[in-house]
């Protein structure tokens, strides 16, 4: 049965993710820090917090004694900031930059010994990452520039790097739909259809997708038009 290490998988697009793998037939090992929210899964579970390196390595190392091989490894736990770069509390600010970026290096790392040719890497990044809006973005950024340069550094070694930048998702930690107007909720879905791509993405082994595929217009726009973007509001994810 083909082994997949999970972080963030106790709610939202890790939790649905883990479903789906093992309806897929695979085994899902899940990374994260609320015991009861695992247990209530499932599935096989580590406590780990990842903006903690040496829990990090701990936790790598118990499930590599129990599974030797890892198929695949998704990097999913990341947190909102809430507001912008002068009002954020400072210290969450550092939390977000070590959970989302700083975590996924050092599962990789810990994990690597695991990760044979053939092997895949997802990083649940963000289409945040790809524009400016503070704090949480540049958390997001950072995993981005990590996510495409660790496509490269993995290549000799035969573990493919996807990277998937979902738009708005209803969950716990990111509850979207309360922050818009009716129009904008229009744009918010829900994990199911990241947790599907993210599936496809590893079956086809596409190297960078936008989930919806739509939310590409908001990095396209950031890319080509930055000063226009620069002028518009946009509010920051509640938390
Ligand atoms: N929802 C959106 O709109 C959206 C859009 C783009 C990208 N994303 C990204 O998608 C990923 C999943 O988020 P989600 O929307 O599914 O939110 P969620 O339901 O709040 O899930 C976040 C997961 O990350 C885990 N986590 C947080 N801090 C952690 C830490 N220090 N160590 C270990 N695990 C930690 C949480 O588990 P514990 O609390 O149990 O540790 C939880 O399982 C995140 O990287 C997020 O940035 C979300």
């Amino acid at each position: 049965m083909r082994v997949a290490v999970v972080t963030g998988g106790s709610s939202g697009i890790g939790a649905e993710l883990a479903r789906q793998l093992a309806a897929e037939g695979w085994h899902p090992v899940l990374l994260a820090r609320r015991e009861e929210r695992l247990q209530e899964l499932g599935f096989e579970y580590e406590l780990c917090d990842v903006a903690d390196r040496e829990q990090v390595e701990a936790a790598a190392g118990r499930v590599l004694e129990r599974h030797p091989g890892i198929d695949l490894l998704v990097n999913n736990a990341g947190i909102p900031v809430g507001s912008g770069f002068l009002d954020a509390d400072p210290a969450r600010i550092e939390l977000a930059l070590r959970v989302s970026c700083l975590g996924s290096l050092w599962a990789v790392r810990a994990f690597l010994p695991g990760l044979a040719r053939g092997a895949h890497l997802v990083n649940v990044v963000s289409v945040a990452g790809t524009v400016a809006g503070g704090p949480y973005s540049a958390s997001k950024a950072a995993q981005l520039a990590l996510s495409r340069s660790l496509a490269r550094e993995l290549a000799p070694r035969g573990v493919s790097v996807h990277t998937v930048n979902p738009g708005f998702i209803e969950t716990e930690g990111f509850p979207q739909r309360k922050r818009f107007g009716p129009l904008m909720r229009t744009l918010v879905v829900d994990p199911p259809i990241v947790a599907r791509r993210i599936l496809r993405a590893v079956e086809l082994d596409q190297r960078e997708i936008t989930v919806p595929r739509w939310y590409v217009v908001a990095s396209l726009a950031q890319a080509i038009a930055p000063a226009l973007i620069a002028r518009m509001h946009i509010p920051h994810a509640p938390r």
